[in-house]
Formats: structure tokens, sequence, C-alpha cells
């Protein structure tokens, strides 16, 4: 895969290679985001963040991520204080906004928009999710996440068993990272949601296509030897009514008693985020909070990571971060990150 001047659009655009070499990438970067080293390889560099749905972790770990490597970052939040409110296209918005930016992130309701907009995009466009569609970077980041958490375990990502609960209709994040597990081999996946919340049979064929297992269910039982439990949250903002979200809200939870009843004791805890804590919901307890296992809050970390070295690929500075680097004066105290 050729990133310098690219967009990122799909998970669909990356080999093996490519994703070897983004997590290399993204490994060098950690010095950077615990704050040991600063460097200015971007200095001059503009990111336009444009994200007209919400968003906490990918709309401001993609400015830190643009920041950490020294550059600008101007955002647009909302669909009604954009122009697109007053009509305009995807296209005219991007030829505009490409003029005033070096590189585009952006987020948008409906599927396949984002790649509308890169039509008209000057400069390269990541995908920071479009509608129920794809959600790429979250799917590199999750896997970067599995692979640290299952080495520490002594396992790989071949040959795993990965459950995946809650609205596997609409989370766009288990259908991005399903299909770049098809980069693998011999993967076992459970698949356990209400039976109107499915996982789309586009995505159970190219498992299949694949070579992978899966079992489908709508209910959690027996002991599920997972290596990992991937939850999710029922995506309210893509029903026809909130009426209708409400019923499958609390359908699957995930607290310590089930957890210890239900997989193994090394299995691997993680959430996209936003987990919905609302007393109706509660997918994931807080219960689990200082369970080692629980790894959302380092996934929410290696988005950064992830999102540094896909701006220093697709900028073509992948190779001179450390050449403009210098030390950091301030107490900083992210040793852990
Ligand atoms: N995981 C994720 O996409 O979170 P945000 O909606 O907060 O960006």
């Amino acid at each position: 895969m050729h990133f310098k001047g690219s967009n990122i659009l799909s998970v669909g655009q990356f080999n093996a290679d490519a994703l070897q070499q983004v997590f290399q990438i993204a490994d060098q970067m950690a010095p950077y985001a615990q704050r040991k080293k600063r460097t200015k390889v971007l200095d001059g560099a503009i990111l336009g963040n444009l994200f007209f749905e919400p968003s906490t972790r990918t709309r401001v770990s993609f400015g830190t991520a643009f920041n950490l490597l020294g550059g600008e970052v101007r955002e647009t939040t909302g669909m009604e204080s954009s122009a697109i409110a007053k009509g305009e296209s995807l296209y005219d918005t991007a030829r505009v906004l490409s003029s005033y930016s070096d590189i585009i992130a952006m987020r948008h309701p409906k599927s396949g928009s984002v790649a509308e907009f890169a039509e008209g995009s000057r400069v390269p466009v990541i995908n920071g999710g479009d509608g129920p569609n794809e959600h790429p970077t979250q799917a590199l980041l999750d896997l970067y996440t599995i692979q640290k958490e299952l080495h520490h375990h002594g396992r790989t990502v071949d040959g795993m068993h990965i459950c995946m609960i809650g609205d596997l209709k609409y989370g766009r994040t288990v259908h991005s990272l399903s299909k770049l597990l098809c980069l693998y081999k011999n993967i076992r996946f459970t698949f356990i949601s209400p039976r109107e919340l499915a996982m789309p049979s586009e995505v159970l064929n190219a498992l299949s296509n694949a070579g992978h297992q899966f079992n489908v269910s709508d209910e959690l039982t027996g002991v599920l030897d997972a290596d990992i439990v991937y939850q999710t949250r029922i995506q309210q903002e893509r029903f026809a009514s909130l009426e209708e979200a409400a019923q499958y809200r609390g359908r699957f939870r995930l607290n310590s008693d089930i957890y210890t009843r239900h997989y193994k004791p090394n299995t691997v805890i993680m959430h996209p985020l936003p987990r919905d804590s609302r007393e109706e919901a509660n997918e994931l307890d807080n219960d689990l909070n200082h369970n080692p296992n629980l790894a959302i809050f380092r996934q929410a970390d290696n988005g950064v990571l992830i999102r540094m070295a896909l701006f220093a690929l697709t900028l073509g500075v992948e190779n001179l971060v450390s050449k403009y680097d210098t030390e950091v004066v301030w107490f900083s105290d992210k040793a852990n990150y």
C-alpha cells in the first residue's frame, strides 16, 4: 500500500504489510505521546478536523496526534455550524476546505459520505466514521490493542477467539474490525446480539471467504473460551426513533459477575467507547473498572499512536520524526501511556 498522499477511507485498502508498517510507526510514536520528547516534523501543516456527528475520542485524538507532530488543527463540528446547513454540497465543501488544510479528518452520519467528500478534496482525507458503514482508524487501533494485549498473554491474533456483543448491525467499529481480521488466519468469532441487530451478511460472507468460523446467537450462555470480548453500545442515533433503540438497551450487560461466569480468567475486555453508562443501558459496568483485563482506556490511548502514524505516513514524514525532535522540559507523568 502506498500511503503518501493517499486517502484512508476503508479497511479494505490495507494488506498485512501495510498493517505492520502502521503498527511499527505507531510504536515509534510512544515517546512523543508519553511527552518524553516533542517533535516539530509537521511544523506549519494544518489539519482540517471536520466532525459532522458527535465525537469525543476520535475528534480529540486526531487533533492531539497532529499537535504532537508539531502541526496546527482547525475544527468544524456539527452540521448546523457549517454551510452544509445552507445546502452546500460535500464536493464544494471539500474543494474549499482542502485549500485551507494539508490533510483532513472527517466524520459524517451518512454511509459513503467521506468517500464522496474525498472526491472533491485536494488533500488526503481520513475517514473518522461514516454512518453505520466504516470506522477504519478505530479498527486499526483496536487491532493494534488486540495484538499488544494478546502478546502480553503469549497469544497471537491468528487462532484467537473473539466475542462481539451488542449492536452488530449499526456498530461500524465491529464491521471494520471484522473485515480487517480477514487478513489473519483461523479466527473464531462469536456474535451475540438481539436478532434484529445481527452482524450484516456482507461481513459474515467476508469472514467465511477468509476461512474463519463464526457462531451467531441472541443469548449469552455457558462459558465462552474467548480471548477477547468486544462489547458495543446500542447506536441509538441510527434508529428510526429513540423508543425503538430503547427496547434493545440493557439486553446484554457485561459486569464482574457475568464476566466471571461466562469468560475465562484472562479474557481481554474491549469497547470502542463511549460506553452507555445510563442505568437502563450500562452495557459495561463500572465494577470492571479495576479489572486488569479491562483494555478500554488502553484502546483510547492507542488511538493517538495510530493516528500519529497515519498522519506521518500520509504526509510522507515517517522517517523524519526524530530528526525534528527536542527534549520536553515541563513536568509530565505519562510513563504508562
Ligand atoms: N470510538 C469512537 O469513535 O468514539 P467517539 O465517538 O467519542 O469518537
